[in-house]
C-alpha cells in the first residue's frame, strides 16, 4: 500500500487583498493660494497669473520696498471682464478717500492699500474661465502695474 502522503498542498493563491490605493485623484484642488510681489520700483513681481475655475483663491499681496503708502501704495484689483482699465484706473484717481478703490460693480475682488514692507490678502471664487485684468489703482501705477489672471 502506498500511503501516498499526499497532502494537497494547495496553492494559495490570494491576490494580495487588491490594495485599491486611489491616487485619491490628483485633480484641482479646492482651495490655491497665490503670491504676488511688489517693490519700490512700482512693479508687481509677476504679470500672469493662472487659476482654475471654481477654485477658491487667497492672493497674497506682499510690498518689498520701504516707501510709505502715501508715495508708493499698492493694491491689487481684479477687474471684471469688459471692463475698461484706464476708464476704471481714471475713475479710481478720484476715490482718494477709499484708498482709491472707487464705487462700482467692476471689481471682481481687490485688497487694501500697503506701504513698504506690508502685506495684505484677498480671498474670493475664482471667476468663470477667461482672462482677467488686475491692477494697482495708485494714481500713475496701472501703465506699469498690471497683468493678467488666466481662470483655466
Ligand atoms: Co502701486
Amino acid at each position: 500500500m502506498l500511503s501516498c502522503g499526499n497532502n494537497s498542498s494547495e496553492t494559495t493563491t490570494e491576490t494580495a487583498s487588491a490594495t485599491t490605493t486611489e491616487t485619491s485623484k490628483a485633480s484641482t484642488p479646492d482651495e490655491v493660494t497665490i503670491e504676488l510681489g511688489s517693490n519700490d520700483q512700482m512693479q508687481y513681481d509677476k504679470t500672469e497669473l493662472t487659476v482654475k475655475a471654481g477654485q477658491k483663491v487667497t492672493l497674497v499681496l506682499t510690498h518689498t520696498g520701504s516707501m510709505a503708502k502715501s508715495v508708493m501704495g499698492h493694491n491689487f484689483v481684479l477687474l471684471k471682464s469688459g471692463t475698461s482699465v484706464s476708464k476704471f484706473a481714471a475713475k479710481a484717481l478720484s476715490a482718494n478717500d477709499t484708498e482709491y478703490i472707487p464705487e462700482g460693480d467692476e471689481m471682481i475682488a481687490y485688497t487694501k492699500l500697503i506701504g513698504g514692507g506690508e502685506s495684505t490678502s484677498v480671498t474670493f471664487d475664482a471667476p468663470a474661465a477667461g482672462k482677467y485684468d488686475y491692477i494697482c489703482t495708485f494714481p500713475g501705477h496701472y501703465a506699469l502695474m498690471k497683468g493678467i489672471l488666466t481662470v483655466e
